[in-house]
Order: structure tokens, then sequence, then C-alpha cells
């Protein structure tokens, strides 16, 4: 084995190698020091005291918990401390505070499961959009707070990424930067599947796991369509529509490439444009046949497409949104999601 000296020695002359082994040294730390392990939890919050409220409800000893307070400042501060859950004090935040917080948090991290804390859910409602996992109360009558933070804790731990998945993140978000897709899209996507997934029963992490990777990745072949097509502001022509449709086979391979991701993800990439009715592609499946994570993913991301800005029009409202899903209920998406996904969203 190479001691330090000698590892100096080599790298002294050959800074490559160098920039390597720091690369390896960083992730060896992140991955194996013992602060990776604690679970960090950001709390925003104007009044103080209230992490106190919260290592109550949980009691756990490998929680550290973090205050920060509600002022723009406070972002960049709870970026550089890498939360693996936020809990945001809602009644102590503006409006565009916590806009922009989550909106910044949802691109920085991987995977943050985000909490509101607050009364007034009417007011939430509009949060919703930004993929808060869930809504507390932060008072000790709050019998249910508990059980949403060990919920979040025990998701955010399965879905830490590996390598492989870092490297597919890089072209995901390549993949939306070349379409007329922001570079959020794919990121908000995975958000909303997880919210549907769980809002429809469903608790099997490894399935939660395979969804947020297959939504996460849905486009990811979009990054061997010509930008000519992918950034088409009018109505594609026949066959540019047909080079669009490749995306999704082509995405089944990237993901799946010398088992980099699972069979399960891949097919969720691959059949994510299947029409309930049998109608879609690329292989025309219908009502069951599809895949329920890919049932899942159509849903997510028609909602998010709707609801965002594209360079040619403003985006829908979630009312809007609604009624879409609605009006193709049973056609193109499979209707117990849709109504599981529109109870979820209105609250109801
Ligand atoms: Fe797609
Ligand atoms: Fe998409």
């Amino acid at each position: 084995m190479l001691e330090a000296k000698d590892i100096r020695e080599i790298t002294d002359n050959n800074a490559e190698l160098a920039a390597v082994l720091k690369l390896g040294e960083a992730i060896d730390i992140k991955e194996f020091s013992e602060e990776k392990r604690k679970i960090k939890i950001a709390l925003l919050s104007s009044e103080s005291g209230k992490e106190h409220l919260i290592h109550y409800m949980i009691g756990k000893e490998n929680i550290t918990i973090k205050s920060f307070p509600a002022s723009r400042d406070s972002l960049s501060e709870i970026l550089k401390f890498y939360p693996d859950i936020l809990i945001v004090d809602t009644d102590t935040v503006s409006d565009a505070l916590l806009k922009n917080l989550l909106y910044n948090l949802h691109l920085a991290y991987d995977y943050t499961p985000i909490i509101l804390a607050g009364r007034n859910k009417q007011r939430l409602y509009h949060f919703w959009q930004y993929g808060v996992f869930d809504i507390i109360d932060l008072n000790l009558q709050d019998k249910k707070a508990d059980n949403i933070i060990d919920t979040a804790i025990r998701l955010k731990n399965t879905l830490t990424v590996n390598f492989e998945e870092n490297m597919l993140d890089y072209l995901a978000r390549i993949s939306d930067a070349k379409s007329i897709e922001d570079v959020g899209h794919s990121k908000r996507v995975a958000i909303y599947a997880l919210n549907l997934a769980r809002a429809s029963g469903i608790n099997d992490e490894q399935f939660l796991r395979n969804l947020y990777l297959g939504a996460k990745y849905h486009d990811i072949g979009k990054i061997a369509i010509p930008e000519s097509i992918t950034r088409k502001r009018g109505a594609l022509y026949k066959n540019e529509y047909e080079i669009v449709k490749r995306h999704t086979i082509i995405g089944y391979y990237i993901v799946t490439h010398y088992g980099m991701l699972s069979e399960e993800v891949g097919e969720i990439v691959k059949h994510h444009h299947e029409w309930f009715n049998g109608t879609g592609y690329p292989d025309e499946l219908k009502g069951n046949e599809i895949p329920l994570g890919a049932r899942i993913v159509a849903i997510a991301d028609a909602f998010d497409a709707i609801t965002s800005t594209r360079p040619y029009r403003e985006k829908k409202t979630f009312d809007y949104a609604i009624n879409e899903l609605l009006k193709f209920k049973g056609i193109q998406f499979d209707p117990d999601l849709v109504d599981n996904f529109v109870r979820l969203i209105t609250m109801s």
C-alpha cells in the first residue's frame, strides 16, 4: 500500500493524477465520514428555540438540527450546511423568500425533503408546486409530525445517490438544457412522482428508489435528439415527431447501459409516453401493461409541463393543470392515479 509521502512524490510530478486522487479523497470523505451518517436538519425560522421542539418530537441522538434566521442570506448558509432535510417555519417566513429557497434547494441538491410547518394550509397549498414533502404543525400536540420527519429521513437515506447516478445527473441536466424544458424539470417531475406514489399508499423503498431515478432520467434520451427539433417552438412535422419519440428508447439504453441502473428504472424511462388507452409510444402498451412507475411519471411529467413557463407561453395555473389531467383521465392517464394526484395537490 502506498504511503502518503509516496503519493506526494508521484503527484508532485503529475498534476492530473493529483487531481484524480483529490477527487477520490473527496468522495471517500463524503461517503464514509461520521459526519455524513448523522442526519442534518436545517430549520428556517425567525423564532429561536424551535429546534428543541423538533428534538423532543423525534428524540434521536444522531440528529443535528441547525436553525437559520428567515432572511435572504440564509440560503447560502443552508447550502453550505448540506442538510438532509429542511423544515421551514412558514409562519415566520415571507412568500418571496420561501419560493426562492425551495426553488434553489431542489436545483442544488439531489433530494432534500422539505417539510413546511405552519397553520395556514390555504397559503401552503401554493407552495406545493415546489415539491414539499409534507406539512406539519410545530407544536407538541401534533402527533403526526414525528412520523412525517421519520419517513422523510428514511426516504432520504434510500435515495442517496451513488457515483453512477451522479454522472447520469449531469447528462439529465444537459438534456433538460438542450430542450425547451428548464433545468429543473426532471428534478421536479421526480419529486411529484414520489409524492404521488406516497399518496397512493406505496411505501416499498426499492420501488420508490426506482421511481425516483426513472422520473429523474425520464427525458435523458433527448440528449441524442437534434436541438433544431427539441427547441422548436411550433408544431413538429411528422418525421420530426418520429425522431422525438426515439428519446424513450435511447433513454432506456443510456440508463441500463452495462447494468448501470436496473431494468425497472429503464422500463419507466422507456414507457413514460405510453397512454392508458394504448395509443402512446413506443410500444402502445395499454392499462396495467404499462409499468406502474411509468404511469406515475406520465402524470408528474404532464403536470410539471403545464405549470412551467416555456419560451413560447406562460405557465398555466394549478387549476388548469388539474382540469387537463381530469380531461385525459382513462385516456392518457391512469384514472386511479389521477384521482390520487388531484386529492394530493388540492389537499382535499
Ligand atoms: Fe419524454
Ligand atoms: Fe418531461
